[in-house]
């Protein structure tokens, strides 16, 4: 290594101190709650109201290096450059210097600092709009700093504000790009080339406008500047690598991974993006529970947050055959070996972090097994039964997120992993529904075996009564009903057999369902005394005296069924019916799951 982590973020504070900044030191990652934004994305962030004209206590020239925590890109990581905490190393102008002395220190600080080729660095600069000229005068100040004229580029998206706020100072910014390598993609490989061999690599932003309500912009009182280089790009590039995780940040725990799993990091695709996504998510999860502010699993805000990456790291350390204990592993070399100089809190509250770590992982851990074989059998099923439907209901995935904890991004990412897609939208709505239906069985509105009675249940309901009609035909009339459950979701039916059910049966049982469905037979109420409608062959759980009225269910010759019902007027309108699961459920009682579709 050229240079070091713990060297880096020195040389960032030794220069600008040299440059009369003030180190202010990094505050909690958790935003101050003041712009809506979850966490501190940018360095800048806690800096606004100073930005926007307040005096700070420690003057006009600030610096420091700022952990922030971005996770919109979450699926991103497992390449060599995404992570969801990094640091950001920035410095300030409070009204005081703006672009001379800005471009020319950003300048220095790349070729004299870190040795970066003065020829090959190259910058881009605002193209203007309606409201705001293009930054000429940036342009003139980066060749007097040493910046080579044909290596700047004027672009219309060099404008820097924070996404999804309003009152907060933005301003045109002037990007730094540096070369991943000396081969061009094409003859117009520039640094606004999209090919990957350029890399933004720092961002002077000069803030000199507010963001208002309507989208427009009005000019500050003072003219800022606000700028951020990215520690972890930096430190790569800086030593000439083209992978984050192999800088001294990673490597200790990439070789501990490589121990305790015995798998080599670039063993294959597969297993180098699993070593990552530990490696990153750990990290982050290490960051926020030892935070100031010191965040919790649970299922709100950044608690939210932070339990999806400590489940995805759960999912990805099975892969590797990794435990709990290694997780915790792995964040006792951040605490202990990474960031203890810079970050002196984590090792007051190591005890913590950890302890916090194994109780989330232990929970998930139990689970994870159960739900993965659960949505493999989903998965199995719906290629059976619907090889192009390549999308996993909302009703599916939130049962998958009910009984295993699975947050709805794990399972739209297993599914995109094998070419499937969520219906999100649908799982929403399964969740306001499931929700409804908790209130209503509080209210101890429940009937039978229904939970809640509509058009959906209505259908499983006639379903359950073709099932048991197979079960009897198969099995012979000894079969009975010896529970019925069912939701919106899926039928829960069990029923008194001694055997596990084969393939081939449970197919049989299927297709004799989805016969009587194809059939289109009306089904029938009719209304007799209880023992008329034994004499005639009604059969069921439904219990009375000889001689009171009962309704029997007619589905044609199929079933003959003693029931309260609701049922529906034809089978058709059942739609196709599939078991998913078959399974003992007490002593000589089999449990049947079934769903029906469309
Ligand atoms: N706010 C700018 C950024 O985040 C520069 O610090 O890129």
């Amino acid at each position: 290594m050229k240079i070091t982590s713990k060297e880096l973020r020195n040389k960032w504070i030794k220069f600008y101190e040299s440059k009369g900044h003030k180190n202010i030191g990094a505050v909690s990652l958790i935003g101050d709650g003041s712009t809506g934004v979850m966490f501190n994305v940018a360095g800048m962030q806690p800096l606004m109201p100073y930005l926007l004209g307040e005096k700070h206590k420690d003057g006009t020239r600030l610096c420091n290096v700022q952990g922030c925590v971005r996770t919109v890109d979450i699926d991103e990581v497992g390449d060599e450059s995404h992570f969801t905490f990094f640091e950001m190393m920035g410095n300030w102008s409070l009204g005081d210097y703006f672009k001379k002395e800005k471009t020319a220190w950003s300048f220095e600080f790349l070729t004299k600092e870190l040795g970066f080729d003065k020829d090959k660095i190259c910058s881009t600069v605002f193209a203007g709009n309606d409201v705001v000229p293009k930054d000429d005068e940036v342009v003139e100040f980066l060749v007097d700093a040493g910046v080579k004229r044909e290596n700047i580029f004027y672009l219309k998206d060099n404008w820097w504000d924070l996404p999804g706020t309003v009152n907060t100072p933005c301003g045109p910014d002037n990007e730094w790009f540096y070369p991943r390598h000396d081969t061009p993609c094409c003859d117009k490989c520039d640094a606004t080339c999209e090919c990957g061999r350029w890399v933004e690599i720092g961002n002077d932003v000069y803030m000199q406008y507010k963001k208002l309500e309507d989208g427009s912009v009005e000019p500050l009182k003072n003219k800022n500047v606000d700028t951020g280089f990215g520690f972890e790009r930096l430190l790569m590039y800086v030593n000439g690598l083209t992978d984050g995780y192999k800088t001294d940040i990673f490597v200790p725990v990439i070789e501990y991974i490589e121990k305790a799993s015995g798998k080599s990091y670039e063993e294959n695709k597969e297993t180098t993006k699993a070593f990552r996504v530990v490696t990153d998510h750990i990290r982050t999860a290490t960051m926020l529970i030892g935070d100031e502010k010191g965040v919790l699993p649970s299922n709100v805000g950044a608690g939210y947050i932070l339990r999806r990456l400590l489940r995805r790291a759960i999912r990805y350390a099975t892969q590797l055959g990794l435990n709990v204990e290694n997780l915790c592993e792995i964040s006792k070399i951040y605490i202990e070996e990474i960031y203890n100089e810079a970050y002196p809190l984590l090792i007051e509250k190591k005890q913590f972090v950890l302890d916090e770590i194994k109780k989330e992982g232990q929970k998930f851990e139990k689970t994870l097994e159960q739900g993965t074989r659960e949505f493999n059998k989903l998965i199995t099923a719906l290629q059976k039964f619907a090889p192009d439907n390549k999308k996993i209901s909302g009703e599916k995935a939130f049962r998958l997120f009910d009984t295993f904890g699975f947050p709805l991004e794990l399972t739209a990412e297993m599914a995109k992993e094998i070419g499937f897609v969520v219906d999100e939208e649908g799982f929403k709505a399964a969740f306001a529904r499931h929700q409804e239906a908790s209130k209503s069985q509080d209210k101890g509105d429940a009937k039978g075996g229904l939970a809640e009675q509509n058009e959906i249940t209505t259908r499983m309901h006639t379903a359950t009564h073709l099932l048991l009609a197979g079960l009897r035909k198969m099995f012979g009339t000894g079969v009975e009903q010896k529970g019925s459950n069912i939701t919106t979701e899926r039928i829960r039916f069990d029923f008194n057999h001694d055997a596990p059910m084969t393939a081939e049966q449970i197919k049989e049982l299927e297709d004799f369902v989805n016969d009587a469905i194809s059939r289109k037979i009306d089904v029938e109420r009719l209304e007799m005394s209880f023992a008329e409608a034994k004499k005639n062959g009604g059969y069921g759980v439904f219990k009375a005296d000889e001689t009171e009225k009962v309704s029997v269910y007619k589905i044609a010759d199929v079933d003959f069924q003693i029931c309260g019902g609701p049922h529906v007027k034809n089978t058709a309108e059942i739609g196709k019916f599939k078991i998913v699961k078959e399974q003992s459920s007490s002593a000589g009682v089999r449990r049947i799951r079934a769903e029906i579709e469309g």
